[in-house]
């Protein structure tokens, strides 16, 4: 059965057994390169992206393209919403349509899981506020396996913890996969209660990258901070962003993002553009293991 016909609002929806077969699936996408498939045709997904995206949204099209579904991206600012039509009524209006999965992204955590209240067809969480990203801790893990070929690894993920999506999500994922996760930066970005994730949290990145095989750096979230976190961004970028000589601390560390980065403010270029960066390889892994999500979610007859 797996995944076929499931929503996904969190990667606690997947077992390990799901991630295997997406994973795999992931895989035998990516080998056939850019080849064209038609085991979605006749289905057709809708994208409701209420918060901006350029990766997830634009690898989900390509997913579901690649796949041969018909796409439709609804755009909130010129739909009845507009009108004062309620986000019920505009599911109940796409469902009448004949959607057969939804992808959505709303700043508001929770808003996936609302949408289900209003439809029968799979939704998949492309990011609901501060509460999750399931796709991209797929991809993430889906890029740690391939360049490690196990979880047997300890990542570091260093940043504004508090207000990443991503973050929460990779560190349920790796954590149930086996790696050794540690959630590191300023204390006003990761405060004690992370630990009920099961990972560790560090307030000294120099000690945490120094025992790593993987450096991930996340964005300093401008657009959902409320002021105080920290001083000034150069002073951010002085104690906590990654720069060669940090990531020199470890052995041949890799380094990852999920995007989109700020330059010179989490990491510097020399890392983000060096050899031991994989944030190309993670945008170009989003496709494949959105088309494996999307393949099993509806059956495609790759099944
Ligand atoms: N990583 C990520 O979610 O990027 P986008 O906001 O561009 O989709």
């Amino acid at each position: 059965m797996g995944i076929r016909g499931k929503d996904l609002f969190d990667v606690d929806d997947l077992e390990a057994g799901d991630v295997k077969e997406i994973f795999e699936r992931a895989q035998f996408f990516k080998r056939h390169g850019l080849q064209k498939w038609t085991s979605l045709k006749g289905k057709s997904i809708c994208t409701l992206f209420f918060e901006s995206s350029t990766r997830t949204r634009i690898s989900f099209e390509l997913a579901a393209k690649r796949l041969g579904a018909d796409i439709i991206n609804f755009t909130a600012s010129t739909s009845s919403l507009n009108k004062g039509e309620s986000f019920k009524d505009t599911v109940k209006t796409l469902d009448a349509m004949g959607i057969d999965l939804y992808v959505i992204r709303h700043s508001e955590p929770g808003s996936p899981v609302m949408m289900k209240k209003y439809t029968n067809s799979p939704v998949i969480n492309a990011g609901d506020g501060v509460h999750a990203h399931p796709t991209q801790a797929l991809l993430d893990a889906y890029t740690i396996w391939e360049k490690f070929g196990n979880f047997n690894i300890k990542i570091v993920i260093i940043g504004d913890v508090l207000h990443s999506r991503v973050a929460r999500s990779d560190a349920k994922l790796l954590k149930m996969l086996g790696a050794d996760v540690t959630l590191a930066g300023p204390e006003s970005f990761v405060p004690s209660y992370f630990e009920n994730y099961g990972v560790r949290i560090s307030h000294n990145i120099e000690k945490s990258i120094s025992e790593s095989d993987i450096v991930m750096g996340l964005r300093v979230q401008l657009e959902r901070q409320s002021g105080g976190f920290f001083p000034t961004l150069d002073e951010y970028n002085e104690f906590y962003g990654i720069n060669s000589k940090r990531m020199k601390m470890a052995k041949n560390p890799i380094f990852m993002h999920p995007g989109p980065m700020n330059r010179g403010v989490e990491v510097m270029e020399e890392v983000s553009d060096s050899d031991s960066s994989a944030v190309e390889e993670q945008v170009t892994n989003g496709v494949f293991v959105r088309m494996a999500l999307l393949d099993l979610i509806l059956g495609g007859v790759t099944n």
